[in-house]
């Protein structure tokens, strides 16, 4: 929780300077983390950017983009360089024209690369305003902005009234920030992913695996989003995730989820950051019963599955016959991140009755392309190992892979498949095993 200061509020003005100030603070060379997605401190990153003259080589780390990311702009050369946990459409072409890097790395194990690996210099984060013992919240983000605020040389606070007061560890005292900077703006918005006909049946097929009681994991897209409406009928569902949409909003309202079951906070929805609108952002302020957490908390594969059922819904680019999921890479092309997939596939694929589920559609590029490959794409990583991965669900139905043979996966991986790519991925079926596929 920090150090409590019973007269924190001499301490408070003591501390409020103007955001050229805060920013005179950072030095040519310095690594700044700054928070992310909802709880980006975009005035502060604004004022930099203006006067980005005055610096050189100064590494800016973080992990979703909503904001424009100048820093990584052509112009910014020399300035700025964007150093990413993932990549989002902001940042991507920098990252891909080599102009930015990536650094890949399990979502819950950022905090301690901050601490160890990639020592923060200052930390320009968002703050909500400090209720009346000095306790500010970090809004929108516990994930590593929580931590890193433990262990940057420097903390540097945007205090924003439309940042959201949340509960679980997710505050800091006034008196553990370095510089305050007081400017209210509302808070960047990622509208919900638009839901076709095909993520509708791909939605439909992941509820049909979902049971009543169990704890969900929900990550990043448009197929996670449908599901999300198909559990109306469910009863007693526990929400522990990375991420949460507005998707969960109505599902909490009308008691679907009320987290009864789980054994670990029970009767708390827990995150690391939200992502949303206004309609979430105002959702989860001063609402006891969500709770955002580190993400070396909510995203260690052993806190997860301290909940029995835990049922994880992820989606991917590419999946070989043998079950390697690709699912932050098209080829070279480096497209988001791993971020918490591979955390919750494994705590769910851990958890007493849990299931990981890989859901996509089956083809991309407007049906042109399968996404089940007989082999993944020169220059793509492997996200998901073959052994980690369990449910592979498509428009076309349910590939369960565990303890499943190399040949008996290929095949339930094809009958999957979209029919037009189906012949092409048998005569590979045949090349490897040395059998007729109808065998
Ligand atoms: N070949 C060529 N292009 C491909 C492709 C493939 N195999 N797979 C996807 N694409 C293209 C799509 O056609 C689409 O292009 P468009 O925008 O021009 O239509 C684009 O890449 C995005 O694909 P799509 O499947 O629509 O993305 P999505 O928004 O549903 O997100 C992931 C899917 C896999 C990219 C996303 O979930 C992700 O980044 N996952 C990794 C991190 C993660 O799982 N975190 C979970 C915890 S929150």
């Amino acid at each position: 929780m920090g150090t409590y200061v019973k007269d924190w509020k001499e301490i408070y003005a003591s501390k409020v300077i103007s955001a050229q100030e805060a920013i005179s603070k950072i030095k040519s060379g310095d690594r700044i983390v700054t928070g992310h997605a909802a709880a980006e401190p975009t005035y502060l990153i604004d004022t930099m950017i203006d006067n980005y003259k005055s610096f050189k080589n100064v590494e800016i780390s973080h992990v979703v983009t909503l904001g424009a990311a100048k820093y990584s702009h052509p112009e910014m050369a020399g300035h700025f360089r964007y150093n990413g946990l993932f990549v989002s459409p902001p940042t991507r072409l920098a990252v891909n024209e080599q102009r930015a890097d990536f650094t890949t790395s399990f979502f819950h194990e950022m905090p301690g690369l901050f601490r160890e690996e990639l020592p923060v210099d200052v930390q320009m984060t968002l703050v909500s305003p400090p209720d009346k013992h000095g306790y500010c919240t970090f809004g929108a983000s516990s994930d590593f902005t929580k931590p890193v605020s433990e262990c940057a040389k420097i903390v540097i606070a945007q205090v924003n009234k439309f940042a959201p007061r949340t509960f679980g560890d997710n505050q800091i005292h006034v008196s553990d920030i370095d510089y305050i900077v007081e400017h209210d703006e509302p808070l960047k918005e990622a509208p919900p992913a638009p839901i076709g006909e095909l993520e509708n049946k791909i939605g439909e097929l992941c509820a049909s695996l979902i049971k009543d009681g169990d704890t969900l994991q929900l990550g990043i897209g448009s197929i996670p989003e449908s599901v999300l409406t198909f559990l109306g009928d469910k009863k007693d569902l526990g929400l522990h995730t990375e991420m949460a949409s507005d998707g969960v909003i109505d599902l909490i309202e009308a008691g679907v989820i009320n987290n009864k079951l789980k054994q670990n906070h029970p009767g708390k929805s827990v995150a690391t950051f939200v992502m949303g609108t206004k309609r979430l952002y105002d959702f989860i302020d001063d609402n006891q019963m969500f709770e955002l957490y580190p993400v070396d908390h909510t995203n260690d594969p052993r806190v997860i599955a301290e909940n029995d059922n835990m049922v994880s819904i992820n989606s991917c680019i590419q999946i070989d016959l043998l079950g390697q999921v690709v699912s932050d890479s098209i080829g070279l092309r480096q497209f988001s991140g791993v971020g918490g997939q591979v955390d919750f596939v494994r705590g769910a694929n851990m958890s007493k009755g849990g299931r990981a589920i890989i859901a996509t559609l089956s083809t991309a590029a407007k049906g042109k392309v399968s996404r089940i490959v007989p082999f993944i794409d020169e220059g793509a990583a492997v996200t998901t190992s073959r052994n980690d991965v369990n449910y592979i669900i498509t428009e076309y139905g349910i590939a369960s892979l565990r303890g499943k043979s190399l040949r008996q996966r290929a095949k339930a991986l094809i009958e999957i498949a979209h029919p037009s790519f189906r012949d092409e991925l048998k005569v590979e079926y045949e090349r490897r095993f040395n059998e007729s596929y109808n065998a």
